[in-house]
């Protein structure tokens, strides 16, 4: 008997349209268009404004899904949200997105890893598929990451930016396709370098905390970027290995978008040409769990059925994956 794996069979992507350029930043903090080009290769990120949430996206993004796939709510069983900026602290916004798009028969949950959020969440939501127990779910990454940036912060306001992008996922016997295998770690060593003080149940919002601005991200660059710059590459060769594949055998890598010397650097040790390493960081920034799927989105119409596609991710936690889609479609 074939065994049961959930394989990708649409995807959606939304950003908002107001749109903050290298320009605008540099009237706001000491920074140029060629320091932000030269060290992180963002031009423009997109920003959403008026009390808009992430679920505000996630609803767009999910609507379509079902729109094009001709499916009523009640068909979706699981909705996984991966996010860092939750419309509120709870309920869930998946909660919030199933609300809004009257998903009512299946059950969602937000997974919070940082921007390793859209690997862990595709692994999770396969094995409930892979398992038996659910043939449908819906995986997003949405972030409003504009809503934590502090725009007085010249090292972190430049790279994050705001989107939503989502896959359905759905049970399939088909021999040899979809979501495959992975590797995923996480590690509290990364906690100090890369967090926000304020705003959990430690440091609850107070005059003080907002003066403090700790309700902001707060990030080493520096010591993040050693560990981004290694990990992305250690953990899909990791992963290529249990799969007894070769690096000649990936046709796309779909890798975080925190820093395009990241990529590149991830890229180039994974021997692939440039054409095989797909990026938007230049046009949206860092959005954290939403890169990977909107990646996934943009680029679609480039995979053919049975192309091995490596989504890899490094984020705050520590957490880093890598996880191996052979495309179906
Ligand atoms: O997505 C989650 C995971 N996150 C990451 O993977 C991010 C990893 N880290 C990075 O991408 C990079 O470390 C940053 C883009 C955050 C920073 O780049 P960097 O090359 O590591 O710069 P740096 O922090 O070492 O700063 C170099 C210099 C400093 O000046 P001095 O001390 O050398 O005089 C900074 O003050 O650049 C200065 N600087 C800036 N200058 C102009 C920092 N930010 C800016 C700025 N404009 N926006």
């Amino acid at each position: 008997m074939s065994k049961t794996r959930a394989i990708i069979t649409a995807v959606e992507g939304y950003v908002p349209e107001d749109v903050i350029d290298n320009e605008m930043l540099s009237k706001m903090v000491d920074t140029s268009d060629e320091w932000i080009m030269t060290r992180i290769g963002i031009k423009t990120r997109h920003i959403l404004k008026d009390h808009k949430g992430p679920s505000d996206m996630g609803k767009i993004v999910v609507d379509n899904i079902l729109k094009k796939k001709n499916l009523s709510p009640d068909e979706i069983e699981l909705i996984v949200c991966c996010t860092v900026t939750p419309d509120m602290q709870f309920p869930a916004t998946a909660n919030i997105i199933a609300d809004k798009c009257n998903i009512r028969k299946g059950f969602g949950f937000d997974l919070h890893a940082g921007c390793s959020g859209f690997v862990y969440g595709i692994t999770t939501a396969a094995k409930y598929i892979e398992a038996g127990m659910i043939k449908k779910a819906i995986v997003i990454g949405a972030e409003k990451m504009t809503s934590i940036v502090d725009y007085q912060d010249r090292a972190t306001c430049p790279i994050f930016g705001d989107a939503a992008a989502a896959i359905l996922l759905e049970a399939s016997e088909e021999e040899g396709v979809g979501v495959i295998d992975e590797v995923l770690y996480s590690d509290g060593v990364g906690v100090k370098h890369l967090h926000q003080v304020a705003g959990g149940s430690c440091y609850p919002a107070t005059v003080e905390t907002v003066m403090n601005r700790q309700h902001f991200i707060y990030q080493e660059g520096q010591a993040v970027f050693k560990w981004a710059v290694v990990k992305m590459a250690e953990v899909t060769e990791e992963l290529l290995k249990r799969n007894n594949m070769q690096k000649s055998d990936i046709d796309f890598l779909l890798p975080h978008q925190a820093n395009l010397r990241i990529i590149k650097a991830t890229g180039d040790r994974l021997e692939l040409k440039p054409e095989q390493v797909l990026v938007n960081i230049e046009r949206m920034g860092n959005t954290t769990s939403a890169t990977i799927p909107m990646l996934i989105y943009e680029n679609q119409n480039k995979f053919k059925k049975g192309d091995n596609l490596i989504l890899t991710s490094f984020g705050a936690g520590f957490t880093w994956g890598a996880v191996l889609v052979k495309w179906a479609l």
